[in-house]
Protein backbone atom coordinates (compact mmCIF):
# COMPACT_ATOMS: atom_id res chain seq x y z
CA UNK A 1 0.00 0.00 0.00
CA UNK A 2 1.22 3.29 -0.74
CA UNK A 3 2.00 5.21 1.89
CA UNK A 4 1.27 9.55 1.14
CA UNK A 5 1.55 10.33 5.00
CA UNK A 6 5.65 10.52 4.88
CA UNK A 7 7.85 10.10 1.83
CA UNK A 8 11.10 8.86 3.62
CA UNK A 9 9.73 5.92 5.86
CA UNK A 10 11.11 3.36 3.69
CA UNK A 11 14.83 5.10 3.55
CA UNK A 12 14.79 5.63 7.11
CA UNK A 13 14.99 1.76 8.11
CA UNK A 14 18.77 2.30 7.91
CA UNK A 15 20.65 4.76 10.12
CA UNK A 16 22.32 7.95 8.59
CA UNK A 17 25.03 5.98 7.67
CA UNK A 18 23.27 4.10 5.27
CA UNK A 19 23.83 1.10 7.76
CA UNK A 20 21.37 -1.11 8.55
CA UNK A 21 22.64 -2.80 12.23
CA UNK A 22 22.15 -1.19 15.33
CA UNK A 23 20.67 -0.99 18.57
CA UNK A 24 16.75 -1.19 18.75
CA UNK A 25 17.00 -0.56 22.87
CA UNK A 26 18.09 2.65 24.77
CA UNK A 27 21.00 1.49 26.47
CA UNK A 28 23.29 4.05 24.70
CA UNK A 29 24.87 5.80 27.04
CA UNK A 30 28.13 6.69 26.26
CA UNK A 31 29.42 3.04 26.49
CA UNK A 32 26.70 1.79 24.19
CA UNK A 33 26.49 3.93 21.34
CA UNK A 34 28.72 1.84 19.01
CA UNK A 35 26.17 1.96 16.30
CA UNK A 36 27.00 5.92 15.80
CA UNK A 37 29.45 6.93 13.82
CA UNK A 38 32.38 8.69 14.59
CA UNK A 39 31.61 11.22 12.74
CA UNK A 40 28.51 11.61 14.13
CA UNK A 41 29.81 11.23 17.88
CA UNK A 42 32.84 14.29 16.64
CA UNK A 43 29.46 16.48 15.70
CA UNK A 44 27.76 16.16 19.14
CA UNK A 45 28.82 18.54 21.55
CA UNK A 46 30.65 16.85 24.45
CA UNK A 47 28.86 16.44 27.46
CA UNK A 48 32.04 18.62 29.52
CA UNK A 49 30.76 21.92 27.56
CA UNK A 50 27.11 21.52 27.94
CA UNK A 51 27.70 21.32 31.76
CA UNK A 52 26.66 24.77 33.11
CA UNK A 53 24.29 25.24 29.81
CA UNK A 54 20.52 25.20 32.18
CA UNK A 55 22.68 22.40 34.58
CA UNK A 56 21.11 19.98 32.48
CA UNK A 57 24.26 18.99 31.21
CA UNK A 58 22.36 18.28 27.74
CA UNK A 59 23.86 16.87 24.53
CA UNK A 60 21.32 17.56 22.24
CA UNK A 61 23.58 18.05 19.38
CA UNK A 62 23.89 16.46 15.95
CA UNK A 63 24.03 13.07 17.36
CA UNK A 64 22.26 10.18 14.70
CA UNK A 65 18.93 8.80 15.83
CA UNK A 66 18.64 6.30 13.15
CA UNK A 67 18.55 2.65 13.91
CA UNK A 68 17.81 -0.16 12.51
CA UNK A 69 14.66 -0.88 13.74
CA UNK A 70 11.71 -2.11 11.97
CA UNK A 71 9.89 1.01 10.93
CA UNK A 72 6.25 1.22 11.03
CA UNK A 73 5.59 4.63 9.81
CA UNK A 74 3.31 3.57 6.89
CA UNK A 75 -0.75 2.95 7.37
CA UNK A 76 -0.63 -0.33 6.42
CA UNK A 77 2.05 -1.85 8.63
CA UNK A 78 1.27 -5.00 10.33
CA UNK A 79 0.20 -3.44 13.56
CA UNK A 80 -0.02 -6.00 15.95
CA UNK A 81 3.67 -7.25 14.84
CA UNK A 82 5.21 -4.07 14.67
CA UNK A 83 3.55 -3.58 18.38
CA UNK A 84 4.69 -6.80 19.43
CA UNK A 85 8.03 -6.29 18.49
CA UNK A 86 8.37 -3.53 20.06
CA UNK A 87 9.28 -1.31 16.52
CA UNK A 88 10.04 2.25 15.81
CA UNK A 89 8.03 4.56 13.95
CA UNK A 90 10.08 6.99 11.75
CA UNK A 91 9.70 10.18 12.94
CA UNK A 92 10.95 11.87 9.70
CA UNK A 93 7.56 12.61 7.28
CA UNK A 94 6.13 14.51 5.45
CA UNK A 95 3.27 14.64 8.00
CA UNK A 96 4.14 14.54 11.88
CA UNK A 97 3.61 10.69 13.21
CA UNK A 98 1.35 10.03 15.51
CA UNK A 99 -1.86 11.19 13.16
CA UNK A 100 -2.29 8.79 10.49
CA UNK A 101 -0.16 5.92 11.87
CA UNK A 102 -1.54 3.24 13.61
CA UNK A 103 -2.66 4.29 17.44
CA UNK A 104 -0.51 2.92 19.98
CA UNK A 105 -2.38 1.34 23.35
CA UNK A 106 -0.92 4.16 25.66
CA UNK A 107 -1.17 8.23 26.01
CA UNK A 108 1.10 10.79 28.08
CA UNK A 109 -0.23 13.97 26.55
CA UNK A 110 1.08 17.66 27.71
CA UNK A 111 0.33 21.13 27.72
CA UNK A 112 2.74 23.48 27.86
CA UNK A 113 2.97 27.05 28.88
CA UNK A 114 6.13 29.14 27.59
CA UNK A 115 8.11 31.06 30.60
CA UNK A 116 10.99 32.54 28.03
CA UNK A 117 10.24 36.25 26.56
CA UNK A 118 13.13 34.95 24.27
CA UNK A 119 12.72 34.02 20.94
CA UNK A 120 15.90 32.56 20.21
CA UNK A 121 16.34 30.49 23.66
CA UNK A 122 12.61 29.00 22.51
CA UNK A 123 13.86 28.46 19.14
CA UNK A 124 16.79 26.47 20.24
CA UNK A 125 14.49 24.65 22.67
CA UNK A 126 12.62 23.93 19.45
CA UNK A 127 15.94 22.07 18.03
CA UNK A 128 16.63 20.49 21.60
CA UNK A 129 12.74 18.91 21.96
CA UNK A 130 13.37 17.48 18.38
CA UNK A 131 16.99 16.19 18.58
CA UNK A 132 15.52 14.23 21.60
CA UNK A 133 12.30 13.55 19.52
CA UNK A 134 14.91 11.98 17.19
CA UNK A 135 16.37 9.82 19.45
CA UNK A 136 13.63 8.66 21.96
CA UNK A 137 11.46 7.66 19.03
CA UNK A 138 14.59 5.58 17.44
CA UNK A 139 14.86 3.59 21.33
CA UNK A 140 17.74 5.78 22.17
CA UNK A 141 18.38 7.39 25.50
CA UNK A 142 18.63 11.47 25.73
CA UNK A 143 21.55 12.92 25.00
CA UNK A 144 24.73 11.03 26.58
CA UNK A 145 22.42 8.13 28.42
CA UNK A 146 21.34 8.06 31.95
CA UNK A 147 24.56 6.92 33.09
CA UNK A 148 28.36 6.62 32.46
CA UNK A 149 28.97 10.36 32.40
CA UNK A 150 30.32 12.65 34.72
CA UNK A 151 29.52 11.88 38.32
CA UNK A 152 29.12 15.70 39.27
CA UNK A 153 26.51 16.53 36.81
CA UNK A 154 22.56 14.83 36.48
CA UNK A 155 22.86 12.79 33.43
CA UNK A 156 21.15 13.45 30.28
CA UNK A 157 18.24 11.13 30.39
CA UNK A 158 16.17 10.37 33.37
CA UNK A 159 16.79 6.31 32.92
CA UNK A 160 13.54 4.57 33.54
CA UNK A 161 13.11 3.92 29.63
CA UNK A 162 16.77 2.34 29.82
CA UNK A 163 16.13 -1.60 28.17
CA UNK A 164 13.15 -0.70 26.88
CA UNK A 165 12.02 -0.96 23.27
CA UNK A 166 11.14 1.62 20.83
CA UNK A 167 6.96 0.42 21.72
CA UNK A 168 5.88 2.90 18.76
CA UNK A 169 6.88 6.15 20.12
CA UNK A 170 5.38 9.04 18.27
CA UNK A 171 5.84 12.70 19.63
CA UNK A 172 3.38 14.96 18.04
CA UNK A 173 3.83 18.54 18.81
CA UNK A 174 1.19 21.72 18.73
CA UNK A 175 0.95 25.22 19.09
CA UNK A 176 -1.81 26.62 20.80
CA UNK A 177 -3.55 29.97 20.13
CA UNK A 178 -1.91 31.87 23.25
CA UNK A 179 1.68 31.27 21.76
CA UNK A 180 1.08 33.52 19.25
CA UNK A 181 0.49 36.40 21.24
CA UNK A 182 4.33 35.62 22.06
CA UNK A 183 7.52 36.12 20.08
CA UNK A 184 5.94 38.61 17.11
CA UNK A 185 3.96 35.65 16.05
CA UNK A 186 0.29 37.39 15.72
CA UNK A 187 0.42 37.66 12.06
CA UNK A 188 1.06 34.26 11.49
CA UNK A 189 -1.76 32.70 13.46
CA UNK A 190 -3.71 30.33 11.29
CA UNK A 191 -7.68 31.62 10.79
CA UNK A 192 -8.71 28.18 11.13
CA UNK A 193 -6.95 27.98 15.06
CA UNK A 194 -10.02 29.20 16.29
CA UNK A 195 -10.82 29.77 20.00
CA UNK A 196 -13.30 27.43 20.66
CA UNK A 197 -16.85 28.41 21.30
CA UNK A 198 -18.52 27.56 24.38
CA UNK A 199 -20.63 24.81 23.56
CA UNK A 200 -23.81 23.96 25.47
CA UNK A 201 -23.35 21.45 29.16
CA UNK A 202 -19.52 22.54 28.78
CA UNK A 203 -17.96 22.74 32.38
CA UNK A 204 -14.57 23.35 31.77
CA UNK A 205 -11.72 23.96 34.30
CA UNK A 206 -9.23 26.10 33.28
CA UNK A 207 -6.21 24.06 34.80
CA UNK A 208 -6.71 21.53 32.29
CA UNK A 209 -7.38 23.60 29.52
CA UNK A 210 -5.37 25.73 26.97
CA UNK A 211 -1.61 25.94 26.68
CA UNK A 212 0.84 27.48 24.64
CA UNK A 213 2.19 24.13 23.48
CA UNK A 214 1.63 20.59 23.31
CA UNK A 215 3.42 17.37 22.64
CA UNK A 216 0.99 13.93 22.36
CA UNK A 217 3.25 11.24 23.14
CA UNK A 218 1.69 7.69 22.33
CA UNK A 219 3.85 4.29 22.56
CA UNK A 220 2.50 0.72 23.43
CA UNK A 221 4.56 0.91 27.00
CA UNK A 222 3.16 3.49 29.38
CA UNK A 223 6.66 4.00 30.81
CA UNK A 224 7.87 4.65 27.18
CA UNK A 225 5.53 7.38 26.64
CA UNK A 226 6.12 9.03 30.18
CA UNK A 227 9.59 8.63 30.03
CA UNK A 228 9.34 11.09 27.05
CA UNK A 229 7.36 13.55 27.90
CA UNK A 230 9.36 13.82 31.47
CA UNK A 231 12.77 14.27 29.23
CA UNK A 232 11.49 17.06 27.11
CA UNK A 233 10.34 18.63 30.28
CA UNK A 234 13.30 18.35 32.00
CA UNK A 235 15.30 20.07 28.19
CA UNK A 236 12.78 22.51 28.77
CA UNK A 237 13.16 23.35 32.09
CA UNK A 238 13.14 27.75 32.90
CA UNK A 239 11.67 27.94 29.49
CA UNK A 240 8.77 26.25 29.50
CA UNK A 241 6.31 24.47 32.51
CA UNK A 242 3.88 21.84 31.91
CA UNK A 243 0.37 23.44 32.12
CA UNK A 244 -1.33 20.19 32.99
CA UNK A 245 -1.09 16.73 31.41
CA UNK A 246 -3.14 13.50 30.92
CA UNK A 247 -2.41 10.18 30.90
CA UNK A 248 -4.92 7.52 28.36
CA UNK A 249 -4.99 3.97 28.18
CA UNK A 250 -7.04 1.35 26.08
CA UNK A 251 -6.68 3.80 23.03
CA UNK A 252 -10.72 4.72 22.01
CA UNK A 253 -10.66 4.35 18.13
CA UNK A 254 -8.28 2.78 15.17
CA UNK A 255 -6.90 4.07 12.45
CA UNK A 256 -5.83 0.39 11.05
CA UNK A 257 -9.68 -0.99 10.28
CA UNK A 258 -8.73 -4.72 10.38
CA UNK A 259 -7.63 -4.28 13.51
CA UNK A 260 -10.44 -5.15 16.49
CA UNK A 261 -11.45 -2.32 17.04
CA UNK A 262 -11.29 -0.79 20.44
CA UNK A 263 -14.08 -0.46 23.17
CA UNK A 264 -14.35 2.45 25.63
CA UNK A 265 -15.38 2.50 29.29
CA UNK A 266 -18.93 2.41 28.51
CA UNK A 267 -18.24 -0.81 26.85
CA UNK A 268 -19.28 0.43 23.34
CA UNK A 269 -16.80 -0.33 20.23
CA UNK A 270 -15.61 3.57 19.29
CA UNK A 271 -13.75 3.99 15.81
CA UNK A 272 -15.86 2.09 13.64
CA UNK A 273 -16.55 4.76 11.33
CA UNK A 274 -12.67 6.54 11.68
CA UNK A 275 -10.56 7.93 9.13
CA UNK A 276 -7.79 5.05 8.24
CA UNK A 277 -4.38 5.87 8.02
CA UNK A 278 -4.71 4.07 4.09
CA UNK A 279 -7.54 6.10 3.44
CA UNK A 280 -5.18 8.76 1.40
CA UNK A 281 -8.24 10.47 -0.03
CA UNK A 282 -10.00 11.19 3.15
CA UNK A 283 -6.70 12.32 4.70
CA UNK A 284 -5.97 14.51 2.34
CA UNK A 285 -9.99 15.76 1.79
CA UNK A 286 -10.28 16.39 6.44
CA UNK A 287 -7.09 15.97 7.86
CA UNK A 288 -4.17 17.64 6.23
CA UNK A 289 -3.73 21.40 5.70
CA UNK A 290 -3.06 22.21 1.83
CA UNK A 291 -1.90 25.18 -0.15
CA UNK A 292 -4.96 26.99 -0.29
CA UNK A 293 -5.97 26.76 3.16
CA UNK A 294 -3.46 28.26 4.72
CA UNK A 295 -0.95 29.91 5.96
CA UNK A 296 2.29 28.36 4.15
CA UNK A 297 3.46 26.98 7.21
CA UNK A 298 1.08 25.03 8.11
CA UNK A 299 0.68 23.43 4.83
CA UNK A 300 0.68 19.33 5.87
CA UNK A 301 0.18 20.00 8.75
CA UNK A 302 -3.33 19.60 10.67
CA UNK A 303 -5.14 21.02 13.65
CA UNK A 304 -5.84 18.84 16.97
CA UNK A 305 -8.93 19.31 19.64
CA UNK A 306 -8.44 17.97 22.37
CA UNK A 307 -11.16 17.33 25.15
CA UNK A 308 -11.14 15.79 28.48
CA UNK A 309 -14.87 14.23 28.88
CA UNK A 310 -15.57 12.66 32.33
CA UNK A 311 -18.18 9.99 32.33
CA UNK A 312 -20.89 9.30 34.91
CA UNK A 313 -19.56 5.57 34.89
CA UNK A 314 -21.89 4.41 38.13
CA UNK A 315 -25.08 6.22 36.22
CA UNK A 316 -23.95 4.46 33.44
CA UNK A 317 -23.74 1.18 34.88
CA UNK A 318 -27.58 1.44 36.44
CA UNK A 319 -28.69 2.07 32.55
CA UNK A 320 -30.21 -0.53 31.02
CA UNK A 321 -28.67 -2.58 27.83
CA UNK A 322 -31.63 -1.06 25.57
CA UNK A 323 -31.38 2.36 26.79
CA UNK A 324 -27.51 2.40 26.29
CA UNK A 325 -27.91 1.03 22.87
CA UNK A 326 -30.80 3.87 22.05
CA UNK A 327 -28.00 6.06 23.15
CA UNK A 328 -25.30 5.52 20.53
CA UNK A 329 -27.66 4.20 17.78
CA UNK A 330 -25.22 0.62 17.55
CA UNK A 331 -25.45 -2.68 19.59
CA UNK A 332 -23.32 -3.64 22.52
CA UNK A 333 -21.74 -6.81 21.46
CA UNK A 334 -20.96 -6.52 17.83
CA UNK A 335 -21.43 -2.44 17.28
CA UNK A 336 -23.82 -3.00 14.04
CA UNK A 337 -25.93 0.47 13.93
CA UNK A 338 -29.41 -0.07 14.47
CA UNK A 339 -31.49 -2.67 12.16
CA UNK A 340 -28.20 -3.71 10.88
CA UNK A 341 -26.26 -7.13 11.40
CA UNK A 342 -22.61 -5.78 10.83
CA UNK A 343 -20.50 -3.10 12.86
CA UNK A 344 -19.08 -2.28 9.52
CA UNK A 345 -22.87 -2.18 7.94
CA UNK A 346 -23.25 1.45 6.62
CA UNK A 347 -25.79 3.13 9.38
CA UNK A 348 -29.18 4.24 8.89
CA UNK A 349 -29.62 7.09 10.12
CA UNK A 350 -33.24 7.32 10.26
CA UNK A 351 -33.41 3.86 11.91
CA UNK A 352 -32.09 5.34 15.20
CA UNK A 353 -33.69 7.46 17.76
CA UNK A 354 -32.86 11.43 16.59
CA UNK A 355 -30.91 12.00 19.62
CA UNK A 356 -28.81 9.32 19.17
CA UNK A 357 -24.82 9.66 19.56
CA UNK A 358 -24.17 8.45 16.31
CA UNK A 359 -26.85 9.55 13.75
CA UNK A 360 -25.81 13.54 15.78
CA UNK A 361 -22.06 12.62 14.63
CA UNK A 362 -22.52 11.16 11.48
CA UNK A 363 -21.05 13.44 8.68
CA UNK A 364 -24.93 13.01 6.82
CA UNK A 365 -25.93 15.19 9.88
CA UNK A 366 -23.52 17.94 9.40
CA UNK A 367 -22.63 18.86 6.26
CA UNK A 368 -19.83 16.23 5.66
CA UNK A 369 -17.79 17.05 8.68
CA UNK A 370 -15.39 14.17 9.24
CA UNK A 371 -13.17 14.07 12.29
CA UNK A 372 -9.79 11.59 12.93
CA UNK A 373 -10.70 10.79 16.35
CA UNK A 374 -7.33 9.22 18.12
CA UNK A 375 -8.92 9.54 21.96
CA UNK A 376 -8.18 7.00 25.06
CA UNK A 377 -9.51 6.20 27.81
CA UNK A 378 -8.73 7.58 31.64
CA UNK A 379 -8.77 6.82 34.91
CA UNK A 380 -7.31 9.14 37.31
CA UNK A 381 -8.24 7.74 40.60
CA UNK A 382 -11.81 8.46 42.69
CA UNK A 383 -13.26 12.11 43.22
CA UNK A 384 -13.55 11.82 46.54
CA UNK A 385 -16.99 10.82 46.45
CA UNK A 386 -16.63 7.20 45.59
CA UNK A 387 -17.05 7.79 42.18
CA UNK A 388 -14.62 7.05 39.68
CA UNK A 389 -12.93 10.05 37.70
CA UNK A 390 -12.92 8.55 34.50
CA UNK A 391 -13.75 8.85 30.95
CA UNK A 392 -12.58 9.66 27.51
CA UNK A 393 -9.51 12.06 27.10
CA UNK A 394 -10.62 13.09 23.30
CA UNK A 395 -8.46 13.76 20.72
CA UNK A 396 -9.63 14.73 16.98
CA UNK A 397 -7.60 15.98 13.78
CA UNK A 398 -8.72 17.96 11.36
CA UNK A 399 -8.02 20.07 8.29
CA UNK A 400 -10.32 22.97 9.81
CA UNK A 401 -11.57 23.14 13.05
CA UNK A 402 -14.30 25.14 11.91
CA UNK A 403 -15.16 22.51 9.96
CA UNK A 404 -14.71 19.93 11.75
CA UNK A 405 -15.26 19.68 15.99
CA UNK A 406 -17.43 22.67 15.86
CA UNK A 407 -20.09 21.84 13.62
CA UNK A 408 -20.35 18.40 15.22
CA UNK A 409 -19.78 19.51 18.80
CA UNK A 410 -22.92 21.63 18.43
CA UNK A 411 -25.19 19.16 16.75
CA UNK A 412 -23.88 16.87 20.18
CA UNK A 413 -25.63 19.84 22.12
CA UNK A 414 -29.05 17.12 21.76
CA UNK A 415 -27.10 14.04 22.37
CA UNK A 416 -28.46 11.62 24.73
CA UNK A 417 -24.87 10.42 25.57
CA UNK A 418 -25.01 14.18 27.24
CA UNK A 419 -26.96 13.32 30.27
CA UNK A 420 -23.95 10.58 31.14
CA UNK A 421 -20.76 12.62 30.07
CA UNK A 422 -19.39 16.39 30.73
CA UNK A 423 -17.00 18.06 28.84
CA UNK A 424 -13.99 19.02 31.39
CA UNK A 425 -10.91 20.32 29.70
CA UNK A 426 -10.93 21.66 26.65
CA UNK A 427 -7.56 22.77 24.13
CA UNK A 428 -6.90 23.37 20.45
CA UNK A 429 -4.00 23.55 18.99
CA UNK A 430 -2.14 23.80 15.23
CA UNK A 431 -0.26 20.66 14.70
CA UNK A 432 2.63 21.72 11.76
CA UNK A 433 4.00 19.59 9.24
CA UNK A 434 6.68 16.89 9.95
CA UNK A 435 9.98 16.59 10.40
CA UNK A 436 11.47 16.58 7.20
CA UNK A 437 15.05 15.28 7.44
CA UNK A 438 18.00 15.11 10.02
CA UNK A 439 18.73 19.00 9.89
CA UNK A 440 14.97 20.03 10.03
CA UNK A 441 13.31 20.81 13.95
CA UNK A 442 10.03 21.20 15.20
CA UNK A 443 8.27 24.60 14.03
CA UNK A 444 10.54 25.68 11.77
CA UNK A 445 7.98 26.57 9.24
CA UNK A 446 6.28 28.69 11.87
CA UNK A 447 9.67 30.55 12.89
CA UNK A 448 12.10 30.52 9.67
CA UNK A 449 11.51 34.32 7.80
CA UNK A 450 10.52 32.64 4.86
CA UNK A 451 7.71 29.84 5.72
CA UNK A 452 6.91 29.28 1.78
CA UNK A 453 10.28 26.79 1.71
CA UNK A 454 8.39 24.43 3.94
CA UNK A 455 8.24 21.88 1.17
CA UNK A 456 12.31 22.17 0.36
CA UNK A 457 15.16 20.71 1.44
CA UNK A 458 16.03 21.67 5.20
CA UNK A 459 20.05 21.52 4.65
CA UNK A 460 20.35 25.19 5.77
CA UNK A 461 17.41 26.26 7.66
CA UNK A 462 19.29 26.73 10.51
CA UNK A 463 20.34 30.51 9.35
CA UNK A 464 16.81 30.39 7.50
CA UNK A 465 15.04 31.37 11.55
CA UNK A 466 13.79 34.46 12.37
C1 LIG B 1 -17.43 10.35 26.18
C2 LIG B 1 -17.79 10.82 25.00
C3 LIG B 1 -17.99 9.99 23.78
C4 LIG B 1 -18.21 8.66 23.65
C5 LIG B 1 -18.31 7.62 24.76
C6 LIG B 1 -18.34 8.37 22.25
C7 LIG B 1 -18.59 7.11 21.71
C8 LIG B 1 -18.83 6.84 20.38
C9 LIG B 1 -19.20 5.56 19.84
C10 LIG B 1 -19.37 4.29 20.65
C11 LIG B 1 -19.35 5.69 18.51
C12 LIG B 1 -19.78 4.61 17.51
C13 LIG B 1 -18.64 3.89 16.86
C14 LIG B 1 -17.84 4.69 15.87
O1 LIG B 1 -18.21 4.87 14.73
O2 LIG B 1 -16.77 5.17 16.29
C15 LIG B 1 -19.05 7.08 18.19
C16 LIG B 1 -19.07 7.61 16.94
C17 LIG B 1 -18.70 8.89 16.65
N1 LIG B 1 -18.43 9.89 17.55
FE1 LIG B 1 -18.37 9.73 19.53
N2 LIG B 1 -18.19 9.53 21.55
C18 LIG B 1 -17.97 10.54 22.45
C19 LIG B 1 -17.75 11.87 22.16
C20 LIG B 1 -17.68 12.39 20.90
C21 LIG B 1 -17.39 13.76 20.58
C22 LIG B 1 -17.12 14.87 21.59
C23 LIG B 1 -17.38 13.86 19.22
C24 LIG B 1 -17.11 15.06 18.35
C25 LIG B 1 -17.44 16.29 18.66
C26 LIG B 1 -17.68 12.54 18.69
C27 LIG B 1 -17.74 12.23 17.37
C28 LIG B 1 -18.09 11.01 16.85
C29 LIG B 1 -18.15 10.73 15.43
C30 LIG B 1 -17.83 11.70 14.30
C31 LIG B 1 -18.56 9.40 15.31
C32 LIG B 1 -18.77 8.62 14.00
C33 LIG B 1 -20.18 8.82 13.48
C34 LIG B 1 -20.38 8.07 12.18
O3 LIG B 1 -19.69 8.41 11.21
O4 LIG B 1 -21.20 7.16 12.15
N3 LIG B 1 -17.85 11.68 19.74
N4 LIG B 1 -18.76 7.75 19.35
Amino acid sequence: MTDTTNNTSTTEATDETGGTGGSTDRNDSPAGRNEETADSISRAPSRRSLIGWGGAGLALGAAAAGGAVAMARNGDDTEPTAASTGAAVAFHGTNQAGIATPVQDRLHFAAFDVKTTDRAAFVQLLKDWTEAARRMTAGHAVGEGAYGGLAEAPPDDTGEALGLKPSRLTLTIGFGPSLFDKFGLADRRPEALVDLPKFAGDNLDGNRSGGDLCVQACADDPQVAVHAIRNLARIGFGKVVIRWSQLGFGKTSSTTPEAQTPRNLMGFKDGTRNIAGTETDRLKKFVWVEEKDGPAWMVDGSYLVARRIRMNIETWDRTSLQEQEDIFGRDKGEGAPVGKAKERDRPFLKAMKPDAHVRLAHPDTNAGATLLRRGYSFTDGTDGLGRLDAGLFFLAYQRDVRKGFIPVQRSLATDALNEYIQHVGSAVFAVPPGVRDKDDWWGRTLFSKDSKDSKSSTNSTNSKEA
